[in-house]
């Protein structure tokens, strides 16, 4: 019964506030302005306001569906509302009922609104005063845009089946009825059946001592926005790393995940240095099947990862250092609307590249920095004005179309301006008072904004003007006080390109001993567009690219191949695109395939064997490609 405790209650004493910072009983209030509505939901937390949830569901592998039940504790913010609007999406709804803090549960009158393609289906329900307590009798549907099911073959054990969430950016709908914005925060409890020797986790506290006895129980008591709820469930063993830290995994690849993550103590322990006290308790990974559709995403407590970053040699680990950074920016300090993206993911990449310089050297964070400029040109290039603006207008958008690296690169490049204007020490100290002053809140641009003009810009008159604030935030392009990234280690690499490109060396004879795999894939990104038959031979005789261990590496090379038209990948490329599912390395090969009619044929046929494998997000993707 502990949820009948008054929410507000558990979270001051759950949140881990600074003493200096004390908490109001407000916290958990939407902080932003209704100026800054969100127009990818349509809750009405300005009315009536979800502040916990308690799940229970029986995950059902044969019909693909998650069943039970969804109980949301509400407060009414505005006395006259007595409508509660929730977002679902393809949610099998039998019953909805209320009920006062005790007391028995009455049906209640509710109604399903009309489809939307980008939002889903508006669930309204009425409210008899005094409520306190509505709970939802529900079942997904086998095409929940946020669960993919996997049968055991895409599994690496091939005996289990496999279920896991996304929830970002508005997914979390398709699981759970809610008001899906990143604006409303919840703190969750939940229970989770499963066929038996099955794991459950979630993003959440969890226990990697429990009995494998078909039940799970999970408790989130911090405050989180939608997006980040998640549940996966397959045949996983946990790996502990330090007594905060831990790899869950199926069994074949626990042990290489464990040493694969094996530096992650030490990111926490220098973003804490550096940003604060980590308030999430435990640090865990949990390594998906391949068809996972990204890199990383920074579930409380448990980032979901990609197998592709277990290369064997730490080369591709950057990326923990960047989920683990969405603990301050993202987690800890959301974004309101989708519109604000760049604050989670701006901030993190450049908490990221702070990580990477810290334990891995400045030269490392120098090279990821200067392959992400190229990254940045070539979106700059390709994108419209609109969307090259960092507050995005995603007005009539789903916001998966409005994801491009600009909130991520432009983001990090203006804050890392700043940091190079005010100094490191008085930007950092910045950055800490930030996320202190902001924790367990959802924040807009504008909110942003206000705090930098009062702690940063408010000593020097016309600073906002002189630093064009304004053309950062809402111009298009990249205004011409944007910081350099320059990196002499990948400038050597540019040297030993063009000493074979102009003749003077055999590509046998190039420096490349000492190669990591960031100056690996900036080779293979600065070698000429074109490339004869005979060269694509001796590069490849020479490297062995197309039995490349490393998926980054070898996505770069069959790009390159597909281009060139080098046959003997072909069949690399056909098993890359049919086991690996996450989106940014499979849909550049897409893309560069249907540049020719004989590379389209080829996409259409490796896609009819892949596509089921894909997850609905990677999947639909790749139908924009090949236009389906
Ligand atoms: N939160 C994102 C992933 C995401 C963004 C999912 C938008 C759904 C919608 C995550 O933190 C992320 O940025 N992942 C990157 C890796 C990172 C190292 C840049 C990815 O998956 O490629
Ligand atoms: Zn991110």
């Amino acid at each position: 019964m502990g949820w009948l405790v008054p929410v507000a209650l558990v979270l001051t004493m759950a949140c881990d506030q600074p003493a200096s910072d004390p908490t109001p009983a407000s916290l958990v209030e939407p902080f932003s302005s209704r100026l800054d509505r969100d127009v990818h939901s349509y809750g009405n937390p300005d009315e009536v306001v979800v502040r916990h949830l308690d799940l229970d569901w029986d995950v059902n592998f044969d019909q693909r569906t998650l069943s039970g039940t969804a109980v949301l504790l509400i407060e009414r913010v505005a006395d006259s509302a007595d409508t509660l609007r929730l977002d679902t999406r393809g949610l099998s709804i039998s019953r909805v009922e209320v009920a006062g803090d005790a007391g028995a549960w009455l049906p209640a009158p509710f109604r399903l609104g009309d489809k939307d393609p980008i939002l889903g289906t508006p669930l309204e329900v009425t409210l008899p005063e005094p409520v306190a307590r509505v709970r939802i009798v529900y079942a997904t549907s086998p095409e929940a845009s946020g669960v993919q099911w996997l049968t055991p073959v895409q599994t690496a054990g091939k005996v289990h089946p496999f279920m896991f969430t996304q929830s970002q950016a508005i997914h979390a709908r398709s699981w759970i009825p809610l008001q899906d914005s990143p604006g409303v925060r919840v703190t969750y409890r939940a229970t989770v059946r499963t066929p038996r020797a099955l794991r459950a986790v979630m993003s959440a506290a969890n226990d990697a001592e429990t009995l494998l006895d078909g039940e799970f129980t999970f408790e989130m008591l911090q405050p989180i926005p939608s997006y980040l709820i998640a549940l996966a469930v397959g045949d996983l063993e946990f790996r502990a790393m330090t007594d905060r830290t831990g790899v869950y995994a199926e069994p074949a690849l626990v042990e290489a995940a464990a040493a694969e993550f094996d530096d992650t103590e030490a990111m926490m322990v220098t973003t804490e240095r550096l940003y604060g006290p980590y308030r999430w308790d435990r640090y865990d990974l949990l390594v998906l099947p391949p068809s996972f559709p990204f890199g990383g995403m920074e579930n409380p407590r448990l980032t979901f990862a990609t197998p592709t970053v277990v290369a064997g040699d730490k080369s591709l680990v950057a990326l923990v250092a960047h989920e683990l950074a969405h603990s301050w920016s993202g987690n800890l300090v959301t974004n309101a609307t989708w519109r604000d993206f760049w604050l989670n993911e701006g901030f993190t990449v450049y908490l990221e590249r702070r990580i990477v310089e810290e334990v891995f050297g400045r030269a490392r964070a120098e090279m990821e920095a200067a392959l992400d400029r190229d990254v940045l040109t070539a979106e700059l290039t390709r994108l419209d004005d609109r969307d090259q603006i960092l507050r995005v207008d995603l007005v009539g958008r789903d916001p998966d179309d409005g994801f491009t690296q600009i909130p991520y690169l432009k983001g990090e490049l203006f804050l890392r301006l700043l940091e190079e204007w005010f100094g490191r020490d008085r930007f950092d100290s910045f950055l800490r008072g930030y996320f202190d002053h902001f924790a367990f809140r959802s924040i807009s641009t504008n909110d942003f904004v206000a705090y930098l003009n009062q702690h940063l810009l408010a000593d020097g008159t016309d600073l906002a003007q002189v630093l064009q604030i304004d053309a950062w935030l809402e111009q298009p392009g990249l205004p011409d006080n944007a910081p350099h990234s320059d990196s002499d280690a990948l400038a050597c690499v540019e040297a030993q390109v063009a000493r074979w490109v102009n003749g003077d060396a055999a590509v046998g004879r190039l420096d490349t001993d000492s190669w990591t795999t960031q100056e690996w894939i900036y080779f293979l990104k600065s070698l000429p567009e074109s490339l004869a038959a005979e060269q694509m031979v001796e590069l490849d005789e020479v490297f062995g690219f197309t039995r490349a261990g490393n998926a980054e590496v070898v996505h770069q090379w069959l790009l390159i191949a597909i281009r060139n038209g080098y046959e003997t990948a072909y069949s690399r490329l056909e098993t890359y695109l049919v086991t690996i599912g996450r989106r940014k390395l499979i849909k550049p090969l897409y893309d560069e395939l249907v540049r020719t009619p004989d590379g389209r044929a080829r996409a259409e046929a490796i896609y009819q064997m892949a596509r089921p494998g894909y997850h609905p997000i990677a999947a639909s993707s790749i139908d924009e490609v090949l236009g389906r």
